[in-house]
């Protein structure tokens, strides 16, 4: 099956030119990118769609979000908007919630927020554990995020259940814990913060989930400056998220893992990038606001050379919203970058924080992120003739159309 998209005001395509197209058609076929190319010249297609002048982009990469739980914090959200603070406490409200709901119902929810990012224009999402804290409940959430979601990130180490012992449970997280999760998860991630993990209790939850052959990536620097960042590079992790504080030795170390990769002449296409990945600096606008949080340095971290991602932390404490296109406004409006950064960032950025902006031709797996010949067809036409209609019409719902993977859903 083939489908041939035409009327196309400007494709973003955020490959490794990072160009934007006008005047072009695309051709689908099947789950791949098959043809782009001058409208003038396209291919016939089993089936046609107009785009109506509107702008094509890659589906948003959302590839940092909490999406296993149960349970409302409605009321810690109004404390903080009246003045508190946030701290890491309501974490143990939702375990509780979890814990105490079926699995039947823990799925039937989390697809639910899956069913709301693809239909805003999501279309590869990662998810973590981290509601569950004891070796049942984090299995369980681990088998059910493999369900739902395209990754699936390991956070046993989230918060150190009340009246556990910080030592012991760590013990848990890098043992049994983490031998029940295994079989359903690709990374692992610590909160490495103060009231959270410390830095020996996080060196040794990286290095027993390196062992057991999970990609790495590190909650840091979100309430304080700390030892997140340096750990993530340390560690060659794919990401650190959050990095709300950092000081300029972090930024020189994001920097630094960065050095050997080149951005323009990768394998896949001659469009996804090569060499080491680095540490991708994840930043979570959506958060910084909920919690008032200065917000990430985006800006600074992009003009030292480091790449970043764009996510939504959907989750019920610091970030109920699964809006890509609401952090790529604040990104643009609040944090400096273009359009054109924030949108890779939001879409490339989090295939680099997946590993997946490439093909892999060993399992199959094409691309994700981008839009280019062979890669996996992940579209977002939007109801706009520009990307820049996101910051220019601050909250106005734009997803029009959206194909995952070749397929059209629900919008
Ligand atoms: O990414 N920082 C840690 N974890 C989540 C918050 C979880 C919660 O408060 O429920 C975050 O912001």
């Amino acid at each position: 099956m083939s489908i041939l998209i035409t009327n196309i005001a400007e494709l973003m395509t955020q490959d490794a030119e990072q160009r934007v197209l006008r005047d072009v058609a695309v051709v689908i076929e099947g789950e791949r990118i098959a043809w782009i190319g001058a409208a003038a010249g396209a291919p016939a297609a089993d089936e046609a769609v107009d785009a109506g002048g509107r702008a094509v982009l890659p589906g948003w990469v959302d590839s940092h979000t909490h999406l296993i739980f149960a349970g409302d914090r409605t009321a810690e959200f109004e404390a903080r908007m009246a003045g508190e603070s946030y701290s890491a406490g309501g974490i143990a409200v939702t375990t509780g919630a979890t814990r105490a709901t079926s699995d039947f119902d823990l799925t039937r929810l989390a697809l639910g927020r899956v069913a709301e990012a693809v239909s805003q224009g999501t279309t590869y999402l990662e998810t973590k554990t981290g509601y569950g804290l004891d070796v049942e409940n984090e299995a369980r959430s681990a088998r059910i995020a493999s369900t739902v979601a395209d990754e699936v990130t390991y956070l046993g180490a989230h918060l150190v259940p009340a009246g556990a012992d910080a030592g012991e449970y760590t013990d848990l997280v890098c043992g049994p814990m983490l031998a029940a999760v295994r079989p359903y998860v690709q990374w692992a991630d610590v909160f490495c913060e103060r009231g959270a993990f410390s830095e020996d209790q996080s060196r040794r939850v990286l290095q027993a989930c390196r062992e057991a052959g999970l990609g790495l990536r590190v909650h840091g620097n979100q309430l304080g400056e700390g030892p997140g960042v340096r750990l993530a590079v340390e560690f060659g992790a794919a990401s650190v998220d959050h990095v709300n504080y950092l000081a300029a030795a972090d930024v020189e170390a994001l920097a630094a893992s960065w050095s050997g990769w080149n951005a323009g002449d990768g394998a896949a296409g001659g469009s996804s990038g090569s060499g080491p990945r680095g540490t991708v600096a994840t930043c979570l606008p959506a958060c910084d606001l909920s919690t008032r949080q200065p917000l990430a340095p985006a800006r600074e971290l992009l003009d030292a050379g480091v790449q970043i991602a764009l996510a939504s932390n959907c989750n019920p404490g610091t970030s109920y919203t699964s809006s890509m296109a609401f952090c790529v406004t604040t990104a643009v409006l609040q944090m400096r970058l273009s359009v054109q950064e924030a949108v890779r960032a939001a879409t490339y950025g989090g295939a680099l924080a997946l590993g997946r902006e490439r093909g892999n031709d060993v399992d199959g797996e094409r691309a994700v992120g981008s839009i280019a010949v062979g890669h996996r067809a992940d579209l977002h036409l939007l109801n706009a003739p520009s990307a820049t209609h996101l910051a220019y019409r601050p909250g106005i719902p734009l997803t029009h159309a959206v194909w995952r993977a070749g397929v059209p859903q629900r919008v």
